[in-house]
């Protein structure tokens, strides 16, 4: 089936995930498979970011994570964070009008205190540039872990009841989740990772509770709009049950 026609598909069964997050992972095999330093490989997985971008909001999916840094990767070779962190401000410098004009609103989450002044001035000016845009919301997780994310919101909760403006036993789910990087968003629907991997990787620990999960052998630089819509169909044929029992 074309890509046009998996679409299709999608729209004919309607209920679309709301929120698809993905760990798109092999990049540095895929550059390994061509001889060619892995950077090569990172280069080719943002054209793999674009296209997914464009096939979400086309299939109507309202947020789209990507996990495109961990807090992880800062241990990587220095070369290949330059080479990443120059990445994302080439992201930024080719995509910036193209995603406003496309209604994409673009947010950086993660620790980004640790990225360098010119790739936080980059990311921080497509923030800007793309705030208010409502067709698709794409968080880009950048030097983000989700136990440092858990820790800082237990932190923030603990001064709160140090101030005495909080009582222990006020401390519920909700509450928690609003401390959060991620809230205000759904939690994901459906998790994507790519190379083949069964691992979560310190990612979204909190918020993939119940989310489905779909792994494809494709390694990143490889997965396209139809592969994200496969993904989504693949999706729509699940019964979701959130730890219950369905009736009937
Ligand atoms: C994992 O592959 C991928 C990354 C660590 C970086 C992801 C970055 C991009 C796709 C490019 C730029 C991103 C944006 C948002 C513009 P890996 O290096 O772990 O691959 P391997 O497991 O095969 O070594």
């Amino acid at each position: 089936m074309s890509s046009e026609q998996l679409l299709q598909q999608i729209r004919v069964n309607g209920t679309v995930p709301r929120h698809v997050a993905i760990i798109m992972d092999g990049n540095g095999r895929w550059a390994r498979q061509r001889n060619r330093p892995r950077e090569f490989g990172h280069r080719a997985g943002m054209a793999s970011v674009r296209a997914v971008v464009e096939a979400a909001s086309d299939a109507g999916v309202e947020v789209l994570t990507l996990y495109a840094f961990s807090s992880e990767n800062w241990h990587r070779p220095h070369t290949e964070v330059t080479a990443l962190m120059a990445l994302l401000e080439l992201y930024v410098r080719k995509e910036r009008r193209d995603l406003k004009e496309k209604g994409v609103e673009v947010r950086a989450v993660g620790d980004l205190h640790r990225l360098g002044p010119r790739t936080r001035a980059a990311l921080q000016s497509i923030v800007d540039h793309t705030r208010g845009c409502e067709r698709l919301k794409l968080n880009l997780a950048i030097s983000y872990g989700a136990r440092d994310e858990i820790v800082n919101a237990a932190r923030r909760l603990a001064e709160r009841v140090r101030e005495g403006t909080l009582m222990p036993g006020e401390i519920d789910e909700e509450l928690f989740q609003k401390q959060l990087l991620f809230a205000g968003d759904p939690d994901p629907d459906l998790l994507i990772r790519t190379s083949g991997e069964l691992r979560l990787s310190n990612f979204m620990l909190w918020q993939l509770a119940y989310t489905e999960m779909y792994v494809s052998e494709l390694l990143w630089p490889d997965f396209g709009r139809e592969h994200l819509f496969s993904a989504i169909l693949d999706f729509q044929r699940r019964e979701r049950r959130f730890g219950r029992v369905l009736a009937g």
